[in-house]
């Protein structure tokens, strides 16, 4: 995380009086236009973070570096990256610690994959599989924009994870695609005894359809499956209530262990956790 003066070439989000995000670059002698009016680059670079900048026209805006939230979901995407609501969820529940092994798939726009690398550290490692080649690429470069480089513990396959992954012995693998099903066969292969696998499902047919498979193949226990809403307040004055709009369904999250030998284990009462 950079801090100290905003400087040039880096990127930088003006919050509006309505709460709106623009994304700007900040260049030497640049100008941004908003609809409220126009922002000099120069009133920014070399300002403090916090900064208020006004522009030509007397609207005011908050000038600030965009939060891991905001870099993963303000750019334009070709897939659906996990939601941030839910990305904290899943460390926590999938339990990605500082020197896991973490394998992947689909990367698609390498927002859960930049969240796992963050979570595990410089001493753990990602391996990311995707099956589009165009996805990849598009990931490789909000990868390495967002982090100012692809970093050396981070692998990124072009490659179709239901036909198996060639990695053993992984600590945690997070699967977000249309079929998680498809791909037990090569989590069972690849996960180490006691280690975790979630699945984000959209739809309670594919938490079904994964469940099943994780029960058929054995060598799984622990299935549990739950879904985040997210009710935000306005908080403004006096005014302190809850939002007209949820952040509600973007998917079930869902995880199990791998047992270390072929059983099945699925405790019955609901406070395991
Ligand atoms: C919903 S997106 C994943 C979004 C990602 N979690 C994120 O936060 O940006 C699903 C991705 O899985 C990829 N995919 C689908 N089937 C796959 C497979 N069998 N092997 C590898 N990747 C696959 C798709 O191409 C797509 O990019």
């Amino acid at each position: 995380m950079t801090s100290g003066p905003f400087f040039e070439g880096e990127v930088i989000v003006l919050v509006d009086k309505v709460g709106r995000r623009h994304r700007v670059r900040l260049r030497a002698g640049e100008r941004h236009s908003i609809h409220s009016g126009l922002i000099q680059h120069d009133d920014l670079i070399g300002h403090e973070e916090g900064t208020m900048v006004t522009t030509q026209l007397g609207a005011r805006l908050l000038a600030v570096r965009p939060t891991f939230a905001e870099q993963v979901t303000g750019r334009r995407r070709q897939t659906q990256p996990i939601y941030p609501k839910d990305l904290g969820a899943i460390l926590v529940g999938a339990d990605i610690h500082p020197g896991a092994r973490v394998l992947e798939a689909g990367t698609g726009t390498g927002a859960l994959t930049m969240a796992a690398l963050r979570a595990v550290g410089p001493s753990g490692s990602v391996v990311s599989y995707e099956a589009r080649e165009e996805f990849l690429e598009a990931a490789k470069r909000a990868i390495g924009e967002t982090l100012g480089e692809l970093p050396p513990n981070l692998t990124l396959k072009l490659g179709d994870v239901y036909l198996g992954v060639e990695e053993r012995n992984i600590d945690r693998v997070l699967l977000d695609l249309s079929e998680p099903w498809q791909a037990a066969p090569a989590v069972k292969a690849a996960l180490r005894p006691g280690g975790i696998v979630f699945a984000h499902c959209p739809n309670v047919s594919q938490v079904q359809r994964f469940f099943d498979c994780l029960r058929e193949l054995r060598g799984f226990g622990m299935l549990e499956a739950y879904e985040l809403l997210q009710r935000g307040w306005t908080v403004r004055g006096r005014s302190m209530r809850p939002s007209h709009r949820m952040v509600a369904h973007t998917g079930f999250l869902c995880f199990a262990r791998r047992l270390a030998a072929d059983d099945l284990f699925e405790p019955e009462g609901e406070g395991f956790r």
